[in-house]
């Protein structure tokens, strides 16, 4: 008989009563999408979509347990005035057969004065945090108790809800981390000092929720499986942590990685798949009940295998469900090649939170808007005639085709994916591409026919005579106008890392936006030890640490960036722009601001920084210089065709996600 798919992550689980169908867990996510703190109906519409998908476990949340830890926009659980809100979202993800809980949250020293009102935000110790900017204040003895009673009360009214389990947030740096680790606690009393005394705030927290809720009611505990900050806790401490709070009531760990203030990236594209499982396998040598594995799990195949090698005993899939609410329908009925991944950019979701604005997605272009777009089968199917298979052209052939269109597709390359592809060569942002192939997975699947390696002309286009064309034929290189831009030396980016050219030694991109400081990550890394290498080194003690250190750090180019503006990478968003940076920096590559190219000759850039002139030597150019659009076809097609779109980076060079999105929505609008 054959094998179902993926048996272990379609296993049941029970967790104190609550039977879980699979292992598959949506951690909590603050969304935005609740202004007032009341469940709204994008909400409900949003998670009841993936209940529908077949998660086993949603986690809602962070739902803010009184009026001083929370941050604008969240979900709000300080008051009996919210459970009516609550109870209609438990009521809609339950009916899809999903569980739902509740993440209890408090943030600490993590909220900002000014979404609180201007009071001050408390915590463990005055210790100023570098996430705000600001000093909270160091609670008082006689208001502790008060505080955890909020986690309690806020239980209780999830409970009354209807939640199927509460989560207690005791990871990333917030409130219950920030009582735990030396670094923000300096308390002198039964709260501060020795570790045990550290814990007792968390313990605490656990037990009165516990005495709260009765026995028979699931506790989940976030954790952070290693702070990831110097002089704070890591895996050791937290695996005594978790056994004192399993005593104390919890009936399952869920193990994520460090605080926010930590330097070591956490969610970026930089994050293995499955990088910090190793937290989650550590916790589960300390306690006795189930753990979860979090962070960049985003695929089956890799969660079924941290079953499997007994890692975990659930997993954890949390920005994979905004980008794909049907991952686990799609891994249980054997159409896992369908998913589309999340590729960890954070672009729609994470820097979304950043600017207070609600939580989208670039690879699904519905998310956060379930209940505003519907995909409705098209009034009349056309012919219709997507050309360009990149990333927007993609989309729109895809969504056509799935309202019932008959599409054709047409590539001049022999490629579908468009410049998402150029990142296969960028280290640590190969994930990226990963969102090509899931768009031509996609196209593959339904019916539309194909034609690659071919050039879309007014001619052939006639003679086609489409309903509908849509013009996705994106962008190309710019070329600037600057003496020497000819020369031998001088490569564009786009062909560097599409045709691997040969570089000189001294290397300068001319350029440090995003393409340009990716295409220095690219070049700095020529040369330097491969993950494979370095892992064989350091497992057979074959060189000294120093020695690893060097060959993983320095490559063999002098790399250097040249940026007009004051700051390099300013389109890149807010939680990966450090992460590359520090990347850089790692790599030796210098970054000069302020700097114009003015001269391209054999011995390098001529550069005008700040009304002097200099030479930055060179042995090769990259040109890093931006795009411009590919839109000749359209002009051509005018008035040939009944209707006419041109989309993406052929109406005007942007990025992935405005791609994805002006896809999906030119295939709705035919
Ligand atoms: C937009 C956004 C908001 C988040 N908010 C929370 C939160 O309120 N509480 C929490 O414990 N984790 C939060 N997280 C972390 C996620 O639960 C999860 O651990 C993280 O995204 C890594 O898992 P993934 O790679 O499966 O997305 C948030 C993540 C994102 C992207």
């Amino acid at each position: 008989m054959m094998q179902k798919p993926f048996p272990q992550l379609f296993s049941p689980i029970t967790i104190n009563g609550m039977e879980l169908t699979n292992r598959i867990v949506m951690t909590a996510m603050h969304l935005g999408y609740t202004p007032e703190g009341e469940v709204t109906d994008r909400l409900v519409d949003f998670y009841g979509l993936r209940a529908k998908g077949g998660v086993g476990l949603i986690v809602v949340g962070g739902c803010v347990v009184d009026e001083t830890g929370g941050m604008a926009n969240m979900i709000a659980i300080h008051d009996d005035k919210y459970i009516r809100g609550l109870s209609r979202l438990t009521f809609t993800v339950k009916a899809e057969g999903a569980k739902i809980a509740a993440q209890l949250y408090q943030a600490g020293r993590y909220t900002h004065s000014a979404m609180i009102g201007g009071r001050k935000p408390f915590s463990a110790s005055a210790v100023r945090s570098k996430f705000t900017g600001e000093i909270p204040r160091a609670l008082e003895l006689d208001e502790i108790p008060g505080v955890q009673d909020s986690f309690a009360e806020a239980a209780v009214r999830a409970k009354a809800a209807d939640f199927d389990a509460v989560e207690i947030l005791g990871s990333a740096g917030y409130l219950i981390s920030q009582f735990l680790s030396p670094l923000t606690n300096l308390r002198e009393d039964g709260y501060g000092g020795s570790l045990e005394n550290r814990m007792r705030f968390g313990v605490e927290i656990v037990e009165k929720v516990r005495k709260a809720v009765g026995p028979d009611y699931p506790i989940l505990m976030r954790l952070a499986g290693n702070d990831f900050m110097p002089g704070s806790h890591t895996n050791r401490e937290a695996r005594i942590f978790a056994a004192e709070l399993e005593k104390a009531g919890v009936d399952v760990f869920d193990v994520t990685g460090g605080w926010h203030e930590t330097r070591i990236p956490q969610l970026s594209t930089f994050v293995p798949r499955k990088a910090f499982t190793y937290l989650a396998q550590g916790i589960k040598s300390a306690v006795s009940v189930p753990v979860l594995a979090s962070n960049r799990v985003n695929d089956p195949v890799q969660a079924e295998e941290i079953l499997r090698q007994g890692e975990a005993d659930l997993v954890t899939v949390a920005r994979g469900l905004i980008a794909d609410p049907a991952l686990p329908e799609k891994a249980q009925s054997g159409r896992a090649d369908l998913i589309y991944h999340c590729i960890a950019c954070n672009q729609g979701c994470f820097d979304a939170i950043f600017d207070l604005r609600p939580v989208g997605c670039l690879v699904n272009p519905l998310a956060g808007r379930e209940g505003e777009i519907h995909i409705t089968p098209a009034p009349k199917a056309k012919n219709v005639l997507v050309v360009g298979g990149g990333p927007a052209g993609l989309k729109a052939a895809i969504t056509a085709a799935e309202r019932g269109h008959r599409v054709t597709l047409m590539e001049a390359s022999n490629r579908l994916g468009g410049q998402l592809l150029l990142n296969r060569s960028i280290p640590g942002r190969e994930e990226m591409a990963t969102a090509a192939d899931d768009l031509a997975a996609n196209v593959r699947a339904l019916d539309v026919e194909i034609l690659l390696g071919q050039e879309a002309t007014r001619g052939r286009v006639k003679q086609m005579s489409p309903d509908a064309v849509i013009v996705a034929t994106g962008a190309e290189s710019a070329w600037p106008d600057i003496p020497g831009v000819g020369g031998d030396n001088v490569v564009s980016s786009w062909d560097l890392l599409e045709n691997g050219r040969i570089l000189g030694r001294r290397v300068v991109i001319v350029g440090g936006n995003a393409l340009g400081l990716e295409t220095a990550l690219y070049v700095a890394r020529q040369g330097t030890l491969p993950p494979e290498a370095f892992h064989f080194l350091a497992a057979n003690r074959a060189e000294d640490w120093e020695t690893l250190e060097g060959l993983i750090d320095h490559g063999n180019k002098e790399v250097t960036v040249l940026e007009m503006e004051k700051k390099a990478g300013k389109d890149i968003g807010l939680s990966t722009r450090w992460t590359v940076l520090a990347e850089l920096r790692r790599l030796g590559v210098n970054i000069i601001t302020l700097a114009r190219a003015e001269r391209f000759t054999d011995e390098g850039v001529e550069i005008e920084k700040e009304g002097d002139f200099t030479l930055v030597p060179a042995d090769s150019i990259v040109l890093a210089m931006g795009s411009v659009s590919v839109k000749g076809l359209a002009g051509q097609l005018e008035g040939l065709v009944p209707e006419l779109y041109t989309i993406g980076d052929a109406k005007s060079p942007r990025n992935a996600l405005e791609a994805i999105r002006e896809g999906f929505m030119a295939g709705l609008q035919l």
